[in-house]
C-alpha cells in the first residue's frame, strides 16, 4: 500500500512539472483530488483491508492529499503571469475594503487642554507646570491665604503629611514661577488637582485645571476682560457673553467670577444654567500685592491678574456633558464621540 501512494505522489510530481497553463493544471487536480480521481480509488480499497490497518491508511491517504494540494499550488503559483490562476485573483479581491486599523486619539480634557493653549500661545503666554504633591506654603501662605482659612483644613484638602499635600488648585504654579522669574510674566499653567469631594456627576476627587497669571508694569483690570473675552470666543464660539461678577479670592484683589452665556440653551434659562441664562466657568482678579511681597516682586511697580478654570468645566459646557465621571472611566463609546 505504501509503494502505491509513493508510486501516486512521484507519478504526481513528473506531470507536474510539465504543465504550462492552469487548465492544465486543473486537469491534473481531477485526475488526483476528484471524484474518480487516485485518492478516490485508494479510498475505495480502504474497505477491503484488515480493520487494524485501516485507520493508518486512512491517516496517509489524508497526508497525500495534503501533499498533492500543496504541490499543485506550488506549480500553479509559479505559472507565467498570463497563465495566472483566475481562481486566485478571486480569493484575493483588492477592491474588497481593508480592515480598518484602530487609530487612537486624544482624550477629551487633553484635547481642551491643548486648545487653551493655543488660545494663550496667540496672545503670549508660555505654558508652566508645577508637582502635584506640594508644600502647603505654596497652595496656602504664598497665596495669601490665612492659617484659619476653611479651605485648609483635611475637609477641602488631602494631607500627606504635616506641610505636605496634593495641591488643591493650580494657583500654586503662580508662586512657583515668580519665585524663578522677573516680571514681565505670561504664563497658563495646566495640570491635575485633588480635593476630598464625594463623587457625584458634578465632583471628582481629582480635576484638572488652568492657571494664567500676567504681571508687569501698567496692567489693568480691563487687560483681564479683554484677554478673558478673547479666550471664551475663540473656545466657546463668537457669540457666547461674557460677564464678571464681583467676588473674593485671598490672593487677588479685586476678584470676580466669570460667567458665559449659557451655550446649551443660548442664555434662555435651562436646567445646565438653573435657568439663570449664565454659567460660571472661572476665578480671577487683580494679583494682591501680598502675593507679590510673598514672591519679593515691587507692588509699587508692578501689578498684574490672574485667573483659574476647571477643565473638566468648561469641557462639558462645550459639549454638553452631563456627568463629570464619564472622563475617567476610560469607556470608548464615550470617548471615540470627540
Ligand atoms: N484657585 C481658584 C480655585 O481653585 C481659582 C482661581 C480664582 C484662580 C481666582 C485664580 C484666581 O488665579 O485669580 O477655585
Amino acid at each position: 500500500m505504501q509503494k502505491k501512494i509513493e508510486e501516486a505522489k512521484r507519478g504526481l510530481e513528473n506531470e507536474v512539472k510539465a504543465i504550462t497553463s492552469l487548465k492544465e493544471a486543473e486537469l491534473l487536480k481531477t485526475k488526483y483530488l476528484g471524484r474518480k480521481g487516485v485518492v478516490s480509488d485508494f479510498m475505495k480499497m480502504l474497505p477491503t483491508l484488515p480493520i487494524e490497518q485501516r485507520a493508518a491508511f486512512g491517516q496517509q491517504l489524508n497526508a497525500l492529499k495534503g501533499e498533492i494540494t500543496i504541490i499543485l499550488e506550488e506549480r500553479i503559483a509559479s505559472l507565467p503571469s498570463e497563465a495566472a490562476p483566475k481562481g486566485k485573483q478571486e480569493l484575493f479581491d483588492i477592491t474588497l475594503p481593508g480592515t480598518q486599523p484602530f487609530i487612537g486619539k486624544k482624550h477629551p480634557l487633553t484635547q481642551t487642554i491643548d486648545d487653551i493653549k493655543e488660545v494663550f500661545a496667540g496672545l503670549g503666554f508660555d505654558v508652566a507646570y508645577g508637582p502635584e504633591v506640594e508644600l502647603e506654603y505654596y497652595n496656602f501662605d504664598a497665596l495669601n491665604i490665612p492659617s484659619d482659612h476653611p479651605s485648609r483644613t483635611d475637609f477641602d484638602t488631602f494631607y500627606i503629611k504635616n506641610d505636605v499635600l496634593l495641591r488643591s488648585q493650580t494657583s500654586t504654579v503662580q508662586i512657583r514661577v515668580m519665585e524663578k522669574q522677573k516680571p514681565p510674566v505670561r504664563i497658563i499653567a495646566p495640570g491635575r488637582v485633588y480635593r476630598p469631594d464625594t463623587v457625584d456627576a458634578r465632583h471628582s476627587f481629582m480635576f484638572h485645571q488652568v492657571e494664567g497669571l500676567l504681571v508687569d508694569e501698567g496692567v489693568s483690570f480691563a487687560d483681564l476682560k479683554g484677554v478673558l473675552n478673547q479666550f471664551i470666543k475663540t473656545y466657546f464660539g463668537q457669540n457666547v457673553q461674557m460677564r464678571l461678577r464681583p467676588s473674593f479670592f485671598p490672593f487677588t484683589e479685586p476678584s470676580a467670577e466669570v460667567d458665559i452665556s449659557c451655550s446649551l440653551c443660548s442664555g434662555k434659562g435651562c436646567c445646565v444654567c438653573s435657568y439663570s441664562g449664565w454659567v460660571e466657568i472661572l476665578g480671577a482678579g487683580m494679583v494682591d500685592p501680598n502675593v507679590f511681597h510673598a514672591v519679593h516682586y515691587d507692588a509699587e511697580k508692578y501689578t498684574g491678574f490672574a485667573f483659574g478654570m476647571g477643565v473638566e468645566r468648561i469641557t462639558m459646557l462645550k459639549h454638553g456633558i452631563n456627568d463629570i465621571r464619564l472622563f475617567y472611566e476610560n469607556d470608548m463609546r464615550f470617548l471615540s464621540q470627540f
